[in-house]
């Protein structure tokens, strides 16, 4: 069947199922709930079978008809199931909706977001900051399928990423669920990802739909604190906030998670504007979309927007929310329902709301069910560990390396200090096993820390002066004692992880216990490698300038302590590059695609390293950039070509990054603009010829009118040290 065919007949079959159902049935579809509404609490510690209270499960879906069900149990802090713990679940939830009078499937929800995260031995990848610096599309891909299988193997059917909010704000302790400040890196990361994700058809039995979240702005909050208001004039959301989530839309993602905080002073669950006139008017969206995490009564009981739980869902729903993450009772069910019958909610809104969602349900394959995969061959295989190790090595950014002090030599006797050398949590950040990722007893223990891997590729003498969790005393007389009898020091420093509201900071300075350990370990005049580990990019900057050299590693997930290893040691050749802007000082919070006026007098551009930073052991040299005209007309395409050559004696890969700017513009214009990047890999001597396509749209901006335009004009693209111009007539 053509896909057009298949539309035709899952309408037909949405109508059909529509016209049989009630009011009560409908309103059920749009309600999600948390799993602790089915429940048993007595029982969190239990047999799977009795995880499940039948009697709330009978209540959610039997008389509430809810449509939708999230999360893994809260046991005792919402960790991981077993693969079998989940069939049980999931299953048990199926059942209850074949005993309904129209059979309609609940779709299960969960946040899978740098793989299975809630599937225990799940592979767990770099998160989407790491991802972002490989600046390898095929690795997006390649993550999203393998999560996807995982996922699928699971039973579980929808998943809750993949984020497409733009990483701009530094402080954000979300920051690093993104793929980076740039919107060009992360529209091709994003959309990469949710094909592999998606494939052509998610209802294939290891696909599953993915979720864009979380629309729109959430990502800029003025503050830097999670939920609090984005300060976004319509002009840069167009600009910067909304592409990603337009790509992710014509990438085919069918569902769209909603801004917790606010943009302009309008709630995100209360922005017509946004969710309706835009979302569904100018992009043409036509999956539905799910409230955030209890953000409907928040309209309420924090926003003060709404009078009563009652205006907020009236409020919400009218926006355009179709489905509510309740989520812990029916009291939407409940409400939606009153308003309804009393005409303040019209039916059609209603309708369209269940129509959305009944189309992703078919679409997703839920009433036609195909077996599950197996766990053999299809969960946490070898191939699937081996690219992660491979993704997870590619996102590494080495920033220094003065007088090529790495690789190490094998045999060097090296002290390992600091409060990220020898845990897996650190690694990995939130959404890992658990929500906040924090419970290192539940990682799994054949996986690597930093120190463990470095132990087994050593043949010189290793020695960890350092604890068991990221805020165990370490003992700074003993690293300055220690320090005598070794060649080279590792000081692993960092963050603990965090996601959401628990990881609000007020400064981007590391703490004091971190610096006097670093300021000791510097005055032994041993030769310092500084590693970093974390979500934000935290202030290293007097750090960094006495260290020999400087490791960003961010949250490279589960491989990444072995990934670090063979870069440490030059069994991996590093190639990730920055994909934000890593501040000097804490206020250096200026993007790489600055405007005129941000260095213009006393303002400058001064990262303590830049976007697109990344050293290599080998060295590449760009040259010969050219484009195909020097002048093209409005609405067309322009080639521009450029060599790449490896100049070094190591074989080793190379993101090109290719930038524009438009000279001249109606609205001012960044400096420069990512409009393409490919990786290559070369070996010593080889040079390879690369070709980029820019598009109108790559040459477009939003214009005084808010529309999106190309102005006749200059443009200059660069890459490497080259710059070449060219000019688009009218
Ligand atoms: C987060 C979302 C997540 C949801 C469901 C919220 O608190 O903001 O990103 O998908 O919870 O777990």
């Amino acid at each position: 069947m053509s896909a057009q065919e298949t539309n035709k007949t899952i309408e037909n079959k949405v109508k059909h199922l529509l016209s049989q159902m009630t009011l009560e049935e409908k309103v059920g579809q749009m309600t999600q709930v948390d799993i602790t509404a089915i429940g048993n609490i007595e029982k969190l510690h239990g047999r799977a079978e009795e995880l499940i209270d039948p009697a709330k499960l009978e209540d959610a879906v039997l008389k509430h008809h809810v449509g939708s069900i999230l999360n893994t149990p809260f046991s005792p802090n919402n960790e991981a199931q077993s693969i079998e713990t989940w069939h049980v679940l999931t299953r048990t939830v199926q059942d209850a909706a074949t005993r309904t009078r129209l059979k309609i499937p609940v779709i299960y929800g969960i946040d899978a977001i740098h793989g299975a995260t809630y599937t225990q031995n799940a592979v767990l990848f770099p998160q989407a900051i790491n991802m972002a610096a490989t600046f390898n599309a095929d690795l997006a891909f390649k993550e999203g399928e393998i999560t996807a299988r995982e996922v699928r193997v699971s039973g579980l059917q929808w998943n809750f990423s993949t984020v497409m909010d733009i990483g701009r704000q530094p402080l954000w302790p979300r920051l690093w669920e993104t793929f980076g400040e740039d919107v060009h890196l992360a529209t091709v990361m994003g959309t990469s990802y949710i094909k592999g994700h998606q494939g052509d058809d998610f209802s294939a039995a290891d696909k599953l739909p993915t979720c864009l979240k979380h629309y729109v702005g959430y990502s800029y909050p003025l503050n830097g604190r999670d939920r609090t208001p984005a300060w976004i004039g319509e002009r840069m959301l167009r600009e910067y906030f909304l592409p990603t989530f337009e790509a992710g839309v014509k990438a085919g993602s069918p569902t769209v998670m909603v801004n917790s905080a606010e943009v302009d002073g309008i709630p995100g669950h209360a922005n017509h504007h946004y969710l309706t006139t835009i979302l569904r008017g100018e992009i043409g969206f036509k999956g539905f979309t799910v409230s955030d995490w209890a953000d409907i009564e928040r309209l309420y009981t924090r926003d003060k927007m709404a009078a009563s739980p009652k205006e907020a869902v009236k409020i919400a729903v009218m926006a355009g929310i179709d489905m509510s993450m309740v989520p812990f009772d029916f009291s939407f069910y409940d409400l939606l329902v009153d308003l309804v019958k009393s005409g303040e909610v019209p039916m059609s809104r209603i309708d369209e709301a269940v129509s959305r969602i009944l189309t992703v349900k078919y679409q997703a394959g839920l009433f036609e069910p195909k077996p599950l995969l197996p766990m053999e061959g299809n969960f946490a295989t070898a191939e699937a560990i081996e690219t992660n190790r491979q993704a997870a090595r590619e996102s590494i950014v080495l920033a220094k390396n003065d007088h090529n002090i790495l690789p190490l030599k094998k045999d060097a006797n090296i002290l390992v200090t600091g409060p990220t050398a020898n845990l897996l949590s650190v690694l990995n950040g939130g959404w890992t096993i658990t929500w906040q990722g924090a419970a290192e007893e539940l990682y799994p223990q054949e996986k690597l820390t930093v120190l463990e891997a470095i132990q087994e590729k050593s043949t010189g003498k290793v020695t960890f002066v350092g604890g068991n969790a990221f805020d165990a005393p370490i003992d700074i007389q003993k690293v300055v004692d220690e320090a005598k009898s070794h060649d080279v020091i590792l000081l692993s420093l960092g963050e603990h992880p965090y996601t959401e509201t628990p990881g609000n900071i007020e400064t981007l300075n590391l703490d004091q216990a971190q610096i006097d350990l670093a300021n000791a370990a510097i005055a032994t005049g041993k030769p310092v490698i500084l590693l970093t580990l974390g979500g934000r990019p935290r202030i290293i900057t007097s750090i960094a300038e006495r260290a020999s050299a400087v490791i960003l590693g961010f949250l490279p997930g589960m491989e990444g302590g072995e990934a670090i290893a063979d870069i440490l040691y030059g069994d991996y050749n590093p190639n990730g590059k920055l994909p934000i802007s890593y501040p000097r000082n804490t206020n250096g919070i200026t993007p790489y695609d600055y405007k005129p006026i941000e260095s213009f007098e006393t303002n400058i551009y001064d990262p303590l390293y830049p976007f697109g930073h990344g050293l290599s052991y080998t060295t590449f040299e760009t040259s010969g950039l050219k484009v195909e005209k020097s002048q093209i007309s409005m609405g067309e395409n322009i080639t521009v070509s450029v060599n790449v050559k490896n100049t070094g004696s190591l074989k080793g890969k190379e993101a090109v990054l290719v930038y524009i700017n438009d000279v001249a513009a109606a609205v001012t214009r960044p400096n420069k603009q990512l409009k393409g990047f490919k990786k290559v890999e070369l070996a010593p001597g080889q040079t390879e010829s690369l070709s980029f396509t820019l598009t109108p749209h790559d040459l477009s901006f939003i214009g005084v009118d808010l529309k999106r335009i190309v102005e006749p004009g200059d443009f200059t693209v660069m890459v490497g040290n080259e710059t070449v111009g060219f000019t688009v007539t009218k």
